[in-house]
């Protein structure tokens, strides 16, 4: 087994990475918690797969246990998904010494953390991730949230879980297309400050395992410094804030990490048109992209994306923080105002 720990301010917890864990999930959330009660929140997809075998952990471990079944996708980031969790757990009668494990991907895992972070004041709350986007970078480092209409993410907090435990071979029944959108957030580690793994990747040689390690431990490494994304977590945001506005467009018929990666590859077209990327750079990252099956154009228009980017929470104070590449393994946080946003995400499509 491997295991990161993240020092955030808030809470010190340990990611542990590695196959057949989810047979240790019990004793993880007995001995991270406390807790007597736990209940598992799963997607539909997800449930069927790996759910009976949390539940057998957690009841070995002594733990009373239910479970709560959701459908997949991001429109269950929503209010009426969070209500529905909020209001399952009343009835369960959960109190704040009683736990949640959250059992699948971002979408899972984002609302399931809300939940945990907002239920009278707050209970413990596991992260058991699985999809690699959400190994790598969502079940790390206490972002949860859901979405409104009006966009993603705009509900949340900063709520760190007591443990992540990421059973390895839950990653075998992952889609290909799910398992490519989680390498966008690989390469985004990669490109932000790790060229040896950025050239692992670019060989193939690389061992799942060992990549969501290294992964995670950039992630800790940033959360530990700045745990409420005033400053360098400000960097994770790579690709993320045209790729959000093309998720949005989209109305989620892209994925997360796909959007991802399209955001970064116009961020390095950009950079590259502001003669702050070298040509062979953005080339490496978009050659990357697509080594990993992923998308890295979009057909909206700067004007539908700009109309979207407004909307979005990451302006604020009439600024937005791009994070810009300047070399494989080094990018730059830099804010701009609304109308220079508009010059970049049309250097971008370019
Ligand atoms: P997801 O949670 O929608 O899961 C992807 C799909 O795979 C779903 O259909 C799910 O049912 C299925 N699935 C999950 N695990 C499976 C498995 N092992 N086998 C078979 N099928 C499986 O998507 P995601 O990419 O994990 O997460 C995307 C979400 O994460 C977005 O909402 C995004 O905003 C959020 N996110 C949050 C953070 C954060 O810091 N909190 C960071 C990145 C992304
Ligand atoms: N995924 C961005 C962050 O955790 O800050």
């Amino acid at each position: 087994m491997r295991c990161v720990t993240v020092n955030a301010p808030s809470q010190r917890y340990e990611v542990r990475i590695g196959p057949g864990l989810l047979g240790t999930l019990g004793e993880g959330v007995r001995e991270s918690t406390g807790a007597k009660k736990c209940a598992v929140i799963a997607g539909e997809n997800v449930f069927p797969l790996y759910g009976a075998a949390a539940l057998e952990s957690l009841r070995s471990a002594g733990l009373e246990t239910c479970s709560l079944v959701l459908p997949a996708g991001e429109e269950t980031k929503s209010l009426r998904h969070y209500g529905e969790l909020l209001t399952f757990l009343a009835e369960k009668r959960f109190t704040r010494t009683d736990c949640v494990v959250a059992l699948g991907g971002g979408v899972t895992g984002d609302l399931t953390g809300f939940a945990a972070a907002t239920y009278q004041r707050g209970i413990a709350f596991v992260q058991a991730p699985t999809t690699l986007l959400a190994a790598v970078d969502s079940s790390v480092g206490g972002k949860t949230a859901i979405d409104l209409p009006q966009g993603k993410n705009q509900v949340g907090a900063f709520y760190q879980p007591s443990l992540v435990l990421c059973d390895t071979d839950a990653l075998s029944t992952l889609p290909r297309r799910e398992l490519s959108a989680g390498f966008a957030e690989v390469i985004k580690y990669a490109v932000l400050g790790d060229p040896v793994l950025f050239n692992a990747l670019r060989d193939k040689s690389v061992d799942l395992p060992a990549v969501i390690e290294t992964c995670v431990k950039h992630k800790a490494a940033i959360v530990a410094e700045d745990e409420r994304d005033t400053g360098k977590r400000r960097l994770l945001n790579l690709g993320h804030t045209f790729g959000h506005a093309v998720e949005s467009r989209s109305a989620y018929t892209l994925l997360h990490g796909e959007t991802v990666s399209v955001g970064t590859a116009m961020i390095c077209r950009a950079a590259c048109r502001m003669g702050l990327l070298k040509e062979a750079d953005r080339d490496a990252v978009l050659s990357l992209l697509r080594a990993y099956e992923l998308p890295t154009e979009t057909d909206y228009s700067a004007g539908e994306l700009y109309d979207t980017l407004l909307l979005d929470k990451k302006f604020s104070g009439g600024r937005l923080h791009l994070i810009v590449p300047r070399a494989v393994g080094h990018c730059d946080i830099l804010p701009v105002s609304q109308e220079e946003a508009r010059t970049w995400l049309e250097a971008g499509l370019a």
